[in-house]
């Protein structure tokens, strides 16, 4: 039996009404990996034949969590950012993407100003999922036609964000749904 998007939903559903912290996501993340082994998903949902957007798949009106489909038709390096009060969970579909985890090394006194330095780099290719709890700083960086599956705690475009500057160390507000 191939594992579909009601499972995964269904799976998210029970995982994070009894466990809404870290390890429940971490729960969370094993599924989506077996969600993205079912190639019949990833062609529907996010093959060549899909237009190219952002596509939620699920939202949970209970819980909040949301499974987006990020269809991509050019490369993107996102600059490093934050997901708010959230966790987010990026799950490669086709190609990959190079992830970097920064961490700061300023004291965080001055809200508009910050100094980042890389803790982690590594590639997500296809099948793999990476998660990023509250308040991790993470960029990515991904080919043509590099496709994932983002699952969020809640509606990002809802809450405020961090996005920094590496270059001038500015740190700056975002809420539409942008950088993912
Ligand atoms: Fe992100």
């Amino acid at each position: 039996m191939l594992y579909e998007l009601d499972d995964f939903v269904s799976d998210c559903r029970s995982i994070l009404a009894r466990d809404a912290g870290p390890a429940g996501r971490e729960e969370v993340r094993t599924r989506l990996e077996r969600l993205l082994g079912n190639p019949d998903f990833v062609r529907q949902y996010c093959g060549k034949d899909v237009p190219q957007g952002l596509r939620l798949l699920y939202e949970d009106p209970k819980l909040g969590f949301q499974i987006l489909a990020h269809i991509n038709d050019k490369a993107r390096k996102s600059p490093p950012h934050d997901h708010g009060a959230s966790w987010a969970i990026y799950g490669q579909a086709t190609h990959y993407t190079d992830m970097i985890e920064w961490e700061r090394v300023d004291d965080g006194r001055d809200p508009g100003q910050a100094e980042l330095r890389p803790a982690k780099q590594y590639r997500l290719d296809a099948g793999h999922a990476g998660i990023y709890q509250d308040g991790k700083i993470h960029s990515i960086d991904y080919p043509d036609k590099a496709r994932f599956i983002r699952v969020t705690g809640t509606n990002l475009d809802r809450i405020d964000r961090l996005r920094f500057d590496l270059a001038t160390g500015k740190v700056h507000r975002m809420t539409a749904q942008q950088a993912t």
